[in-house]
């Protein structure tokens, strides 16, 4: 896309398990379309004035997702504008997410293989779901409850595996044009 090309209206939302690549695919298509990036679980942490392990251990995961939800409905609330949205990976659990999700704009899923995603997020000790005994029956039991939230919730999914930042960041950035000129 030539740059200063805007769009009519909306947003772009990433959704995807952990590890997919949201984050940084998001700080790409910010830069080529000079989008500001959103992202929910800064948004929450802002909110909650302590980082998402600590959510997690002293209020639970059902405060969390009340949390995500509240600054998901404020975001939508704010109105069409363009930015990039960056989700938590469980922001799709809850049925009224997935319907804001869908109304905001033009929702790209991610999709990473299990194998994918263990290699990425084996380091980080910052995603309290995956601190288990055994992170990759974790994932895969997660990632079977969500994957119809995920398609369902999706206008597009690009399995990224096998594809370069670069790479991903352009298709969505085509995508979306034609989504958008509909
Ligand atoms: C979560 C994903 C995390 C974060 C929280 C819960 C999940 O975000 O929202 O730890 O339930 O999958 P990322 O997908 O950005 O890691």
């Amino acid at each position: 896309m030539s740059g200063g090309e805007t769009f009519p209206s909306e947003n772009i939302i990433l959704i995807g398990f952990m590890g997919s690549g949201k984050s940084s695919i998001a700080r790409d298509l910010s830069t080529a379309l000079g989008y500001p990036v959103v992202d929910t679980d800064s948004l929450v942490v802002e909110q909650a004035g302590k980082p998402i392990p600590a959510i997690f251990e002293e209020n639970g995961e059902e405060e969390f997702r009340d949390r995500e939800t509240a600054v998901l409905t404020e975001l939508e609330q704010s109105g069409p504008t363009h930015r990039i949205v960056a989700t938590g990976g469980g922001i799709v659990e809850r049925p009224a997410n997935r319907n804001i999700l869908k109304k905001m704009g033009f929702v790209v899923w991610l999709v990473v293989s299990p194998e994918e995603i263990l290699r990425r997020t084996a380091k980080n000790r910052e995603r309290p779901l995956l601190n288990t005994d055994d992170p990759e029956e974790t994932i895969r039991r997660l990632l079977e409850r969500r994957v119809d939230f995920y398609r369902d919730t999706a206008h597009q999914e690009i399995e990224t595996d096998d594809l370069t930042f670069p790479e991903i960041t352009t298709g969505i950035v085509e995508s979306a044009r034609y989504f958008f000129s509909g």
